[in-house]
């Protein structure tokens, strides 16, 4: 059975795996970066339709040692290429270099490693730091010797050659380096997964979609209970919990996908696998699931996203602030929250208040609810004043963060307030 890598968000790996053995995965293994799994070409096409945190699903075609630029070189000409691409088609080759001052490449799938500093090992997939190779430890250089070996391949074995695309390209080959050895991919995907096609426009630090996704699958949530947002921006969270309660597949939004022009393309089982999709869809959702935000664009642009998203009758967005928030009358739900991390100084200090503030109107109006709040700073978090009952480490654009879980005691102003709130948190 063909084997593949889905390729996660670190921290998010079991999540993807989850869903992957939800999804009929065989043999799925978590690494770091992602998952390993194995399945047939129904089980590709329902992971790259229906994978709500992965942000690419890779077909590993070779393992080598590449230690410089001649093996490299010769052990990708050595990959029947003839088999997966023919002149008329274009290609585009992408690297990750473990250890490497670059190991990110210019690509869509990876969010910008702000806040780094020169050179730093980046963790191999099993979480060790080695640096990369002395030949070859800049991507764009790897990407372009790959690119070389499998023109030259092709020009000898089909007599021309493929254009190179970086923009569309029909097969687009994904190279990774780890502890002097080369693994060369297909990338099944094409555009990353976390582009779902309904965010076209987007206030300040929105979230990636794959980690609003992740977000709501730790949160346990399965859509039978209400879910607000209370900063909710450009309505990521909403809309990714809206898709998962209506239960529609996010691949479903977009219409192309690389492994669709694969040579073992099967456009039966395609088609197949996107009815069951279909049919699969809720008419209504469950339960309540709103947004709201202090800025009238930030909720303008919310809701033209939900449009795109084809859940706008699954989803209310209002322009309110924190201070006007209330629960809904009924059961206890969730609150998920992604509130400003302040990046310059004096913007922490007033944003202090607004964390302090979140705390106090959930002791106060929002007894027996759970609260999940992604921090990107610490020491606002603690202005929250009351007990992580869980944390989960994730990363928001290259910034660590952490997700906090908070069990708001049932009767209203007798919640789990921390007695020590400048103390760090346990766990
Ligand atoms: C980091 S952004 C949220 C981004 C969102 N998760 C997304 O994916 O687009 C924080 C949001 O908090 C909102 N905000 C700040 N202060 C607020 C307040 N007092 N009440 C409600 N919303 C507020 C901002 O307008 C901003 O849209």
């Amino acid at each position: 059975m063909p084997c593949y890598f889905a390729i996660a968000a670190r921290g998010v790996e079991l999540v993807t795996a989850a869903e992957l053995t939800r999804l009929g995965a065989h043999d799925v293994k978590p690494a770091v970066g992602g998952v390993s799994f194995e399945g047939d070409l129904a089980l590709l096409y329902r992971a790259v339709l229906g994978l709500r945190t992965a942000t690419r699903i890779l077909r590993p075609l070779r393992e080598f040692a590449a230690v410089n630029p001649e093996m490299l070189y010769s052990q990708t000409r050595r990959v029947r290429w003839e088999d997966y691409l023919d002149p008329r088609k274009t290609l585009a080759v992408y690297a990750t270099i473990e250890g490497a001052s670059s190991a990110r490449p210019p690509a869509a799938n990876v969010a910008p490693a702000a806040g780094r500093r020169g050179p730093r090992a980046t963790p191999d997939r099993r979480g060790e730091r080695r640096p990369a190779p002395a030949g070859i430890n800049h991507s764009q250089f790897a990407a372009l010797k790959i690119k070389d070996a499998i023109v030259d391949r092709l020009r000898r074995e089909q007599g021309a050659r493929p254009d190179v695309d970086t923009q569309n390209p029909d097969i687009r080959v994904q190279a990774h380096f780890a502890g002097g050895r080369c693994t060369l991919s297909l990338d099944a995907c094409g555009a990353s997964l976390h582009e779902r096609g309904y965010r076209l426009k987007t206030t300040m630090a929105p979230l990636k979609e794959t980690l609003a996704a992740a977000i709501i699958e730790l949160s346990e949530w399965q859509g039978a209970t209400p879910l607000l947002d209370p900063m909710c921006g450009s309505g990521t969270l909403v809309i990714e919990a809206a898709l998962k309660a209506l239960r529609i597949a996010p691949g479903l939004l977009r219409t192309n996908f690389a492994c669709q022009r694969w040579p073992d393309y099967d456009g039966a089982v395609w088609s197949q696998i996107e009815q069951e999709a279909q049919g699969a869809i809720l008419r209504t959702p469950p339960a309540i699931i709103e947004g709201s935000d202090i800025d009238p664009r930030a909720i303008d642009t919310a809701i033209e996203n939900a449009r795109r998203a084809g859940v706008t009758h699954a989803v209310k967005f209002e322009v309110r602030g924190i201070d006007a928030t209330h629960a809904p009358a009924g059961e206890p739900g969730i609150i998920v929250v992604n509130p400003p991390y302040g990046t310059r100084m004096g913007e922490v200090d007033e944003l202090e208040g607004l964390y302090r503030q979140l705390g106090e109107l959930w002791k106060e109006r929002f007894p027996g609810w759970t609260a999940f709040l992604l921090a990107g700073n610490p020491a606002l978090a603690r202005e929250v004043e009351l007990v992580a009952a869980q944390k989960f480490k994730l990363f928001n654009g290259g910034l660590d963060c952490k997700l906090l879980r908070f069990d708001i005691a049932p009767e209203a102003g007798s919640a789990t307030s921390d007695p020590a709130p400048h103390e760090p948190h346990p766990g």
